[in-house]
């Protein structure tokens, strides 16, 4: 992949977060991901709005002003057992975060799509450029129009705008999301994924009926959340569960509201 040059750190405002990031904010940038690609860990990138936003699967990510486009780079030894987990605890800080500014009825969408209800409020993409350290790139829709730039985002996403009476400022939000993700990453890191497990887990709303992509081959079945390997649980109909390293799944189709 070619890395775009970061716009000069003269147009950059640096600030020292409350929980310790070095953020660098820009107007605008082609990917915050690909500006971050070359910071320190606990380093993070932001901008008003992304010239080429990208999404998982090499798609276009929306990104007009008044959503959060961010990327915080984490340290990461790659091949851990703390590397697989990385994509869903930064979908469970996320949660956290969003959550303490009142969001409910929140879920994740695997790996880590944020939904309320039916509807994408935050999309993840994890990148790594160098050994050692992992990007996580997160965009919320805040009070930005993402249906008005794609039509064919019509009805499939949400805003903050449309859950709280008042979102806070990008500043604000921005903090919450840093500061959760080094609180949740942080144990994780140092070895300790037990306590991150149950909150993953919840934030599924299982059992659901699902479809598993395994880029070609597909298997229907009861999702029943990810072991302390970070496996994907996958129960068939014939009742025998099946435990899928997170890479070698592509996508998981929800085929149905949560099984009560
Ligand atoms: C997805 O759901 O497809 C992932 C979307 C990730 C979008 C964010 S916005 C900040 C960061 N910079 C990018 O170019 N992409 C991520």
């Amino acid at each position: 992949m070619t890395i775009s040059p970061a716009t000069p750190a003269a147009q950059a405002r640096r600030e020292v977060t409350g929980s310790g990031w070095l953020l660098w904010e820009y107007d605008e940038v082609t990917s915050t991901n690909l500006v971050a690609a070359k910071c320190e860990p606990w380093q993070a990138v932001r901008a008003d709005t992304q010239t080429a936003g990208r999404g998982r699967f090499q798609r276009s990510w929306v990104s007009d002003l008044g959503g959060m486009w961010l990327s915080a780079v984490v340290p990461v030894e790659t091949n851990s057992p703390a590397w697989r987990f990385l994509p869903l605890a930064a979908g469970v800080a996320v949660c956290d975060a969003l959550r303490d500014l009142g969001v409910t009825d929140l879920r994740l969408r695997w790996p880590n799509d944020v939904l309320v209800g039916s509807r994408k409020l935050a999309g993840l993409l994890i990148d790594q450029f160098q050994p050692g350290r992992a990007v996580v790139g997160i965009g919320l829709n805040i009070s930005n129009s993402p249906e008005a730039r794609d039509g064919q985002l019509e009805g499939h996403v949400i805003r903050l705008a449309d859950l709280l009476p008042t979102p806070p400022a990008v500043p604000e939000i921005t903090e919450r999301v840093l500061a959760a993700l080094k609180s949740v990453w942080q144990p994780v890191w140092g070895g300790s994924v037990e306590s991150l497990l149950p909150r993953i887990n919840v934030l599924w709303h299982l059992p659901r009926r699902v479809e598993v992509d395994l880029d070609g081959p597909k298997l229907e079945g009861e999702f029943h959340g990810v072991d302390a390997a970070g496996r994907l649980l996958l129960r068939d109909d014939s009742g025998r569960t099946h435990a899928f390293d997170p890479q070698d799944v592509r996508l998981l189709r929800d085929q149905g509201e949560r099984i009560s």
